[in-house]
């Protein structure tokens, strides 16, 4: 790989993400050999601190949340040689006329010109002022060398997500904006494309002719946690849905891209958000469901109601849960349902994708002797089991034709002795390699804005409900299971 000298400038350098994901996924990279020979990583916030309580901030971090556990002393004191803190004011110029003169110093010291990476791990609303400022300082110019690396929530709806793009694009080319969606890092969602698009055995099945329908549940047993101010503006509908399962879902329902290059991936991607089947509001009562936990017990332990969280409005009407049926009003798949479900203090930690194909046309053996009428199933599983499975009808070894469902399954574990990298790990990787296939393109984050205003909107108007409506550790509202019921199916899990 042409590793090129870089230096991270990490905004909320204090800050969760960092010392979750980012200082253990830099780590890790440099532990595998994937960060160049000169690198620096400078983290920058408002609280006064040295380089060195810096680093041991960021040691904390790896420690608790690196997928390797404790980090090897020698090898972290080579590592935190590139590790630097800048007390900064992000609304104040100087801030970033200081970082112009730590980027000349190491170009000096390096004699490169680095790559400079700006990893804005701060709420959005600092993203404009970060942006200008970056622009007036002219540290944003050269448009190879640096990068501006964004988290989500891209805007709160279509009309912010505009601005927002429309704030960057003035700054900045695309090439040079990373919009992270971190499911599109974890292995087995990049497998998605491989499983689909390097093996000729699936594509003549992969249409509306062979599959009944599509299940996408993204299913979590924890609660909102400590981020109560964030998610009770947001939702499941804006957390999960607008980002996450709607990759999920584009990455199912795809055409083959003509190469595995950023453009033409994310070219693919597009048109099937542009292809889902706008929501009139009649469709909305039919067709989409919220819903928010009650306080309960899970794995022995009695956990609080959405509203009782902290920094959580008492009387909140913020969806914790939310499922939906999309159509794809395309040749592939035409009348195919696909059904999108996600939620907190649910019954399982799960993200599963379920393809059910339709039954064979006449069934030749007595009814009585099939255990089940799902007779193929391939399933994704993405976690926490790792794993795909695909489900067909066997006869049990016996003297009667007995039918049952067996599983031919590709497990991660028993397949590969290596670890897989954590999601971060690929991304910011990609980042430094300026690879943009795995991040989000600024028409994508438009597409599924657009495609779920209606839905916002209407949820929005309507206020009068009977929150909360599901119980913690139970696998959502009832209404979740009509919708998809009605059509005659029931939601997949795994055991
Ligand atoms: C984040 C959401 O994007 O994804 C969180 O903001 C959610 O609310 C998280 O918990 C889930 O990610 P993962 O990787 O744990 O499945």
């Amino acid at each position: 790989l042409s590793l090129q000298p870089t230096i991270f400038i990490i905004f909320g350098g204090t800050g969760d993400l960092n010392s979750r994901k980012l200082a253990p996924a830099l780590y890790n990279l440099y532990l595998d050999g994937f960060l160049p020979q000169q690198f620096t990583i400078i983290g920058t916030g408002r609280t006064k601190l040295t380089d060195e309580v810096f680093s041991e901030k960021l040691l904390e971090g790896i420690n608790q949340f690196s997928r390797r556990g404790k980090a090897d002393e020698a090898k972290w004191a080579e590592f935190s040689k590139h590790v630097a803190y800048q007390v900064s004011d992000i609304n104040d110029f100087e801030t970033y006329k200081e970082f112009g003169r730590r980027i000349d110093h190491y170009s000096k010291e390096w004699n490169a010109k680095p790559n400079v990476i700006y990893y804005l791990a701060v709420s959005p609303n600092f993203f404009p002022v970060i942006a200008e400022n970056i622009s007036k300082a002219k540290l944003g110019t050269d448009t190879e060398r640096t990068r501006i690396v964004i988290e989500k929530p891209f805007g709160h709806d279509l009309e912010s997500s505009k601005k927002l793009n429309a704030l960057l694009g003035k700054i900045f080319d695309e090439k040079q904006i990373y919009r992270i969606d971190h499911y599109l890092g974890k292995e087995t969602v990049q497998n998605i494309m491989a499983f689909r698009f390097a093996n000729s055995i699936l594509e003549p099945l992969w249409n509306r002719n062979y599959i009944q329908h599509v299940q996408i549940s993204v299913t979590e047993q924890l609660g909102v946690g400590e981020r109560g101010d964030y998610y009770d503006g947001a939702g499941a509908l804006r957390d999960m849905i607008q980002n996450h399962l709607l990759q999920l879902l584009c990455l199912v329902a795809m055409e083959s891209p003509v190469s595995f290059s950023a453009d033409e991936v994310r070219n693919r991607k597009v048109d099937v958000l542009k292809a889902m089947r706008r929501f009139t509001p009649d469709d909305v009562r039919l067709s989409a469901v919220r819903g928010q936990y009650a306080k309960g017990w899970i794995e022995g332990k009695e956990v609080p109601g959405y509203r009782e969280e902290g920094k959580v409005n008492p009387q909140s009407n913020t969806e914790t849960f939310a499922a939906m049926k999309f159509f794809i009003d395309n040749w592939r798949w035409h009348g195919v349902p696909f059904y999108l479900r996600t939620g907190k203090r649910m019954h399982q930690s799960s993200s599963v994708i379920m393809i059910q194909f339709k039954d064979v046309p006449h069934y030749i053996f007595p009814t009585e002797t099939a255990e089940s009428w799902q007779q193929n199933r391939l399933i994704i599983s993405i976690q926490p089991e790792m794993s795909i499975r695909l489900q067909v009808q066997a006869k049990r070894p016996g003297l009667n034709m007995v039918l049952n469902t067996v599983d031919m399954v590709f497990d991660y574990k028993g397949t590969y002795t290596n670890d897989a990298p954590e999601a971060y790990e690929t991304l910011l990787l990609d980042t430094m390699l300026g690879d943009q296939t795995l991040f989000m393109r600024g028409d994508q984050v438009e597409a599924a804005w657009d495609l779920l205003m209606p839905v916002l909107n209407t949820w929005q108007s309507k206020t009068s409900l009977s929150f909360p409506n599901y119980s913690a550790d139970s696998w959502g509202p009832e209404a979740a299971e009509a919708l998809i019921a009605r059509d005659g199916f029931h939601w997949f899990s795994l055991p």
